[in-house]
């Protein structure tokens, strides 16, 4: 199985663990080089990781590489992607698809049309602790489901993000930055949504850097920062969403679950779905809390898993798992959360998609190290 040699846009925050892992630990991923708008930030990942660098015109002309990764911000995401499809190339975004579902369409059409592949982070719920509980659903352990519950609750990123004020503009904002992670979990789980409800509220017009060597910088809040969304999906079953940037130490240490899918036979308990780790646990009629052994491999932080995948079943001529499909349906679910909240009516969802196909329990080793 040969390698498929890709090219990263993008090269902030995200990137480290991105090329670690696909310079370390994937085997049919080949990093043919890198490019950002602002040079100085390849040429640092190109040399951390000994890498080629290019401008992105450069690395976008070059014949050799197949699929562009962008981790660009959110704004940035169609422009790269249509870019990439353009030069005939795959993509594989970070998330969200894009700010808006307009656009994420289009991007859409543009590679379908072309032949060519999208894929979309996250690829967390590809690790072991939503996989176990992927298989504990479809074996029937918790019964028929019936709701679920998320909780992304937190003080935001003013604390750890070098550059944080894309993370409070369009795109972005606790539900377009973190809804994904728990969106995507519960529709790889669950199935697709029909329609959705939600209220949202902006609490603060400004944030504050609280990073020591930013500290007191402030920027503007341009998005809702607490949103509660609820969605019902084709399958009947009912969840609520709850995610915010609002949360401030040591209040946010809430007890809240980060997911629970509630079933006619029990309750299961799923991990932090913005990692890949366990553990799982499951309740059943004895009353006793168990935390089922995982049924599979990739709970370190695997991010890349996605893209890797994507590359293997071009090759195979599959449908890649963490795909465009499921991204732009998840995008609509959130764009609908806060358009109903703004128009205080339900919204119905115009997209749908498939739950992607479960991992093996045993990785072929051409995939991983
Ligand atoms: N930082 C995290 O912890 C994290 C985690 C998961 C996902 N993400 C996602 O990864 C993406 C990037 O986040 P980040 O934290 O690395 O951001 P970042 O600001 O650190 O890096 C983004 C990089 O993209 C470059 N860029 C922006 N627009 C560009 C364009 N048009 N062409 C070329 N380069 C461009 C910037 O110069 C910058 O170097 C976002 O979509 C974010 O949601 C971030």
């Amino acid at each position: 199985m040969g390698k498929t040699k890709i090219g990263i846009i993008g090269c902030g925050m995200i990137s480290e663990i991105y090329l670690k892992n696909l310079t370390e630990r994937f085997r049919n991923i080949e990093v043919g080089g890198c490019a950002d708008a602002a040079q100085a930030k390849a040429h640092e990942r190109a040399v951390q990781f000994g890498i080629l660098e290019y401008s992105v015109d450069e690395l976008l002309a070059r014949s050799d590489i197949s699929i562009i990764l962008n981790l660009t911000v959110p704004r940035a995401h169609v422009e790269i992607g249509l870019r990439a499809l353009e030069a005939g190339k795959h993509v594989y975004s970070e998330k969200p698809l894009a700010i808006d579902v307009a656009p994420a369409h289009e991007l859409l059409q543009q590679a379908q049309k072309r032949g060519l592949r999208v894929g979309c982070a996250p690829d967390t719920f590809l690790g072991g602790g939503i996989q176990t509980a992927r298989k504990l659903l479809d074996d029937g352990w918790i019964g028929e489901p019936i709701g679920a519950t998320g909780f992304y609750l937190s003080r935001g990123p003013e604390a750890f993000h070098p550059n944080p004020a894309f993370l409070y503009q369009p795109g972005a904002g606790p539900l377009f930055d973190m809804g994904p992670y728990y969106l995507t979990a519960l529709v790889s789980l669950l199935g697709p949504a029909k329609k959705v409800g939600g209220f949202a509220r902006k609490t603060y017009e400004k944030t504050m850097l609280t990073r020591p060597d930013k500290y007191g910088e402030t920027f503007d809040v341009e998005v809702p920062t607490y949103i509660n969304g609820t969605i019902e999906f084709s399958s009947g079953v009912i969840a609520n969403l709850t995610t915010s940037f609002d949360m401030q130490f040591p209040y946010w240490e809430s007890k809240l679950p980060y997911l629970q899918i509630f079933g006619t036979e029990g309750t299961m308990t799923i991990p932090d779905p913005n990692k890949f780790e366990g553990p799982v646990q499951i309740r059943r009629s004895n009353g006793e809390v168990v935390a089922v052994p995982l049924t599979h491999g990739f709970t370190e932080n695997c991010r890349g898993i996605g893209l890797s995948d994507m590359a293997h079943c071009i090759e195979m001529g599959e449908k890649h798992r963490a795909n465009g499909e499921m991204a732009f349906h998840v995008l609509e679910i959130m764009s609908g959360i806060l358009d109903a909240s703004s128009r205080s009516e339900v919204v119905p969802m115009t997209s749908s998609c498939e739950r992607p196909q479960p991992l093996p329990r045993v990785m072929p080793n051409y995939l991983y190290d």
